[in-house]
């Protein structure tokens, strides 16, 4: 049964948005854990659109699940995670045009830099995750670094149209197999949504899905507790009943 990180990305933004102190994603962790979160991640860019340096420390006081930093391979962001310790870095490509993440870390490019810094994290006892595209080059450059956890880049899958989506499908089914047989841990996300996420979430052996603006979207009607449960919900116990029955779009 995967577990769901609830990412807090976009409460951030919202406060962004005026410069000002409201709302704030470290009053909401207690929301969000309480409608069954089981880890908080955030992503503290470069260029601090969203998430600021003040949020991560307050939530490595705060959070009591678990706490997943996504952050770019930076010496900047290294002495940021070694000094705050979160439970475990998700390491991400960033461009400071993008909207949201495009595209997973190209890990088999820069296989020696990044084994040395997932060497100085792990050695901090900081659990390390690269996300990555479900493509077999890349999980097998992931296991070279000495990562213990991959995140499957969900993003294709959730933006393919509807005849496309069971082959995006079975292709992030095939790349956990093949990171397992590499002894690789799984998790995946990015673009998930109440309605796409239950094929996602059971694919063998997904441990964690990480879910932000779909959540905090639906928080804007329901609430951000009443939201994560209800995604919650559909991450432990999906249809198993294959979605795709009906290919008319
Ligand atoms: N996982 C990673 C690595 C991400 O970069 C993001 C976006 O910040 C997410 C998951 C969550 O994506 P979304 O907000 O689309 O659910």
């Amino acid at each position: 049964m995967a577990s769901l990180g609830v990412n807090l990305d976009h409460i951030a933004t919202v406060r962004q948005a005026r410069r000002t102190v409201e709302p704030d994603p470290v009053t909401c962790v207690l929301l969000a854990e309480l409608g069954g979160a089981d880890g908080i991640t955030v992503h503290l860019r470069e260029d601090r659109r969203h998430i600021q340096d003040r949020d991560v420390e307050l939530l490595r006081q705060t959070v009591r699940s678990r706490l997943n930093l996504e952050m770019a391979a930076t010496p900047e962001m290294e002495a940021i995670a070694l000094r705050l310790r979160p439970d475990m870095v998700t390491l991400v490509p960033e461009k400071r045009e993008e909207v949201t993440t495009e595209g997973g870390l190209d890990v088999a490019a820069q296989a020696a830099a990044l084994q040395s810094l997932v060497a100085r994290l792990q050695d901090a006892g900081i659990g390390v995750s690269l996300f990555v595209d479900p493509d077999r080059r890349q999980l097998e450059a992931s296991a070279r670094t000495g990562a213990r956890w991959v995140e499957l880049h969900t993003g294709t899958y959730a933006e393919a149209a509807w005849p496309q989506q069971p082959l995006e499908l079975a292709r992030l089914t095939e790349a956990s197999v093949i990171a397992r047989s590499l002894g690789l841990r799984v998790n995946a996300g990015h673009g998930l949504t109440y309605q796409n996420v239950e094929p996602v979430a059971a694919i063998d052996g997904m441990e964690e899905l990480n879910i932000g603006h779909t959540i905090v979207a639906r928080a804007l009607v329901v609430g951000l507790e009443v939201a994560v449960r209800q995604m919650k919900a559909l991450v432990q116990n999906p249809r198993r009943e294959p979605l795709f029955g009906n290919t008319t779009p």
